[in-house]
């Protein structure tokens, strides 16, 4: 999946999909920023901001960035920004697997529904290493291939249908964290017939593998 190509897709995106992905997620990012316990002046990165389901979430004492490879995403992100008065939140075009920051800046970092949408998930995970402080928090919400072998096989085959969409469904967590050295140090469902998981980790600057690809 080649980023010019997302961009059109999410572009196109754009129009529809705050009509029926906030009851989709909602839930699932408002109770994992709860959980991210960010402290007063505390910097968050938001990867793939999107509309910016996810802004009114964060505590107004917080220096929140977001960015997006989509004008249209981020057109919409700006609107919700505006009507809502979020003065603590900034916006930036821009490619994930590039970011345009410094090293070790950002306190926390979610990654909610980005992860099996841009082509090389490993190198997302190093970028978003990179920009974390040590000891930082990288927060991932999203959907990974189940380890049931029926289900995974399914995702699997589903996978390409998916891409034309915009997303991957064959992404498994295990082989992510195998390839970019990640520890998670808890993850969570919402409840047992979740799709989606919400994984917390500490950006220890520790081990970090030879570089393994799971690129699409
Ligand atoms: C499924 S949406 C998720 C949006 C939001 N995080 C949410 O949970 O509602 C994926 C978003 O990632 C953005 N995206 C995809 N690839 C990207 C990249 N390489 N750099 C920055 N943003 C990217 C898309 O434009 C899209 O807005």
């Amino acid at each position: 999946m080649r980023e010019h190509t997302t961009r059109k897709i999410y572009n196109v995106w754009s129009y529809f999909y705050d009509l029926f992905w906030p009851s989709i997620v909602h839930r699932r990012t408002t109770r994992a920023i709860e959980r991210m316990c960010i402290q007063p002046g505390d910097r968050v990165l938001d990867i793939g901001v999107g509309t910016g389901l996810a802004l009114a979430s964060y505590p107004k004492h917080a220096k929140v960035v977001g960015i997006d490879l989509s004008e249209g995403m981020l057109r919409r992100a700006r609107r919700r920004i505006e009507e809502h008065g979020m003065s603590w939140v900034r916006l930036t075009l821009g490619n994930a697997l590039q970011l345009p920051f410094e090293d070790n800046v950002f306190d926390h970092v979610l990654l909610s529904h980005v992860v099996t949408v841009v082509s090389d998930p490993v190198k997302l995970i190093e970028e978003t290493r990179r920009v974390s402080k040590p000891g930082g928090q990288v927060v991932i919400i999203n959907h990974f291939r189940s380890s049931n072998r029926v289900f995974g096989t399914i995702e699997k085959w589903l996978c390409p249908l998916c891409q034309h969409l915009g997303w991957r469904s064959d992404l498994c967590l295990q082989e992510l964290a195998q390839a970019t050295g990640l520890e998670v140090d808890f993850r969570y469902k919402l409840d047992n017939m979740d799709l989606f998981q919400t994984v917390f980790i500490t950006n220890r600057p520790a081990s970090r593998p030879e570089r393994q690809s799971t690129a699409a």
